[in-house]
């Protein structure tokens, strides 16, 4: 199979590195791709969010799957683009991703039916929505409705701070159009975990549970970003726990939207907090996880290709019948190194160090965010630069063997969290 995989991170480093070792795959490209995915796939110099230039390439060289990593274009229409084309893709259609597009659309399907989340308003009107948080408890969270890049979520410690976000989104457009509308919920507290499904018209699969780390610094301290670090499996997510969000959550959602007359096939998040009165989602997202996917995919021992394919095509009830899918019972960590100034504005055009010395580490792996090739060199290009992510038998050892290979890599104003699934400890040995 040729496989066309779209998008430039981590996730899709690894999605990659994964559809490599298929028994199916014969030609793998990515576009755009970075530094790292170069030496397993041809990078092509499409943007992930030039939709008919990404049709274009596809038919001309008659690709037979594509794999789509960001929402972005998810939400924009691809797949629906690619089958008006007869292309095979694997993903949700622009109606099915608003799940993840638009925050009011969720909110108001999982009020519908019931599904179990926050409490929430939507405002448009900034004087009614500072009445509203004169009114409330606080801590109390402020929500864009539309995609922000991971930044349209803010946890506010105030009234003050709640009214100056409000404002800031509503009047100042922050996030431009995006934050024509906005949600303000109560605020959860627990654990989160990150539950991650295959989705067909009749079958769901879930995959390993994993947890992300979502603040920049340590002990969950300092702004939020697109993720710091993960690992897999989470050890808070019993079997129990599992099959309570299958049911209360993650089924009702597949229903629900058949319900209005969407049919969800793809990759569905659930961001979910543990609360003491059971587990709540927090957001949905129509795609894989960046960096969860780096911590979830070196633990799978099926064929991803062949179930991402079976997805596609509706087969995934075949993948459940031969056994589902086959895990690695090691844990897995993924230590994400950041550039200087991240998640604000931050440097780029530093030279990657440690990177060979790295390659000889078994159980091992650097999965590329924002890097760049130049002859033989690496240069850092984004702000998440490089997720370091190790394999052991247990969460320690995974950690131990994880940071042991952080410090033979390094650029100039790196930083990185230093305790990732550290939490995990706590439950699991
Ligand atoms: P979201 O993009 O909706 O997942 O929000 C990003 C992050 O904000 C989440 O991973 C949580 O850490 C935090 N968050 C979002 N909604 C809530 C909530 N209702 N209560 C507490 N934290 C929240
Ligand atoms: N790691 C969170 C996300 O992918 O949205």
């Amino acid at each position: 199979m040729k496989v066309l995989v779209v998008g430039s991170g981590g996730r899709e480093h690894a999605l990659v590195w994964k559809i490599a070792q298929s028994k199916s795959v014969e030609k793998i490209f990515c576009a755009p791709g970075n530094g790292g995915i170069s030496s397993l796939a041809r990078c092509i110099d499409i943007s992930a969010e030039d939709i008919p230039a990404l049709v274009a390439f596809a038919k001309k060289e008659k690709i037979d799957l594509t794999v789509v990593g960001p929402e972005a274009p998810l939400s924009c229409g691809i797949v629906d683009k690619f089958f008006e084309s007869k292309l095979k893709i694997f993903g949700p259609t622009k109606q099915a991703a608003q799940l993840e597009s638009s925050k009011i659309f969720a909110k108001q399907l999982m009020a519908k039916y019931k599904i179990p989340t926050a409490g929430f308003e939507v405002f448009s009107d900034l004087r009614k929505a500072n009445t509203y948080i004169e009114r409330i408890e606080q801590p109390c969270v402020v929500k864009a409705d539309g995609l922000a890049a991971g930044k349209g979520v803010v946890v506010a410690q105030s009234v003050e701070e709640a009214k100056a976000v409000a404002a800031a989104m509503l009047e100042a457009k922050a996030f431009g159009a995006a934050g024509n509308k906005i949600i303000i919920e109560e605020c959860l507290r627990g654990q989160e975990a990150s539950i991650i499904v295959l989705v067909d018209s009749q079958t769901i699969i879930p995959l390993a549970s994993s947890q992300d780390h979502k603040r920049v610094f340590d002990a969950d301290s300092g702004p939020n970003t697109g993720g710091m670090g993960a690992y897999s499996p989470a050890p808070i997510i019993d079997e129990d726990l599992f099959s309570q969000i299958r049911s209360t959550i993650i089924e009702p959602t597949v229903r629900g939207l058949r319900q209005e007359g969407v049919i969800y096939r793809g990759v569905l998040y659930a961001g979910v907090m543990i609360t003491d009165t059971g587990p709540k989602v927090l957001e949905f997202n129509v795609r894989l996880g960046d960096p969860e996917t780096q911590a979830i995919l070196p633990r799978l021992e099926s064929d991803f290709l062949e179930v991402m394919l079976d997805a596609a095509e509706n087969r995934l009830a075949k993948t459940l019948k031969t056994g589902g899918l086959k895990w690695d019972s090691r844990a897995c960590v993924c230590v994400v190194c950041a550039s200087r100034g991240y998640p604000g504005e931050y440097e780029k055009g530093k030279e990657i160090s440690g990177l060979n010395e790295l390659r000889e580490m078994k159980n091992v792996m650097a999965f590329h965010s924002g890097t760049k090739k130049q002859g033989e060199k690496y240069f850092t290009s984004g702000g998440r630069v490089l997720g370091i992510t190790g394999l052991g038998p247990t969460i320690k050892e995974a950690i131990d063997v994880t940071y042991s290979a952080v410090a033979k890599v390094g650029f100039e104003g790196m930083h990185y969290r230093t305790d990732i699934a550290k939490k995990a400890l706590q439950i699991f040995k």
